[in-house]
């Protein structure tokens, strides 16, 4: 089983779908994670990320990035925004990506096209996604956890330049997939989300749970 978990940065995402991996026993892939390496790998390399070369050539990341702490931050998640444009780097990620969802036993990946590119035969689609006020607060919350000097002002302006360029690029735009499941996580908690989301995919797989 193949269960895809796509939406926009700060959605509550990479939460859901870890909480889906663990409640269906499946490995999970965080797929923004290998773009956030490129961009991490363009940028050490005193590349361009806006450069279609500079950026395929970041694709040749040593796998030791993706242990790199500074993927995490916002600003590589600006890189990887920006890296994720072009259709080169997409190519050069995507038999990573459709290897590990097509293992024996089923997987969930989260990402911006994992229901309509790498895996749109998937079982179980969900789309999570939060108005922009929320997801800029959740950040910031996460972000002065951590001990970064950032405004929610500067966050929110970041997440809509990225909302835009995510939503509007040329290739695998991030768009629902027809057969996707929408999750609005604005007015729920942490749990309720994973609740509504574990009913999703037992509904799309026409299962029931214990509630
Ligand atoms: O999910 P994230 O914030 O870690 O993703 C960072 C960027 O990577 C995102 O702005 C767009 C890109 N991305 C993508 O284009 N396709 C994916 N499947 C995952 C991420």
């Amino acid at each position: 089983m193949i269960i895809a978990v796509d939406g926009p940065t700060a959605s509550g995402k990479g939460t859901i779908a870890r909480a889906l991996a663990a409640h269906f026993a499946l490995p999970h892939l965080d797929t923004g994670l290998l773009y956030r390496a490129v961009g991490r790998q363009v940028f050490l390399d005193g590349g361009d990320p806006d450069d279609g070369g500079d950026a395929l050539a970041g694709c040749a990341f040593p796998d030791s990035r993706l242990q790199d702490p500074h993927l995490r931050d916002e600003s590589t998640g600006g890189l990887a925004s920006r890296v994720s444009i072009h259709a080169g780097v997409r190519q050069a990620l995507f038999d990573r990506q459709r290897a590990f969802a097509v293992q024996q036993g089923g997987a969930v990946l989260d990402g911006r096209d994992i229901g309509t590119v790498i895996a749109p035969e998937a079982e179980a689609k969900l789309f999570v996604t939060a108005s922009v006020q929320t997801r800029a607060h959740r950040r910031f919350l996460e972000m002065r956890e951590r001990g970064v000097q950032i405004t929610l002002l500067e966050i929110e302006d970041d997440l809509r330049r990225r909302d835009e360029r995510d939503r509007n690029r040329a290739v695998a735009p991030l768009i629902p997939a027809p057969d996707a499941m929408v999750i609005d996580t604005s007015a729920l908690e942490r749990d309720e989300a994973i609740k509504a989301a574990i009913r999703a995919v037992e509904d799309a797989l026409g299962t029931t749970g214990d509630g």
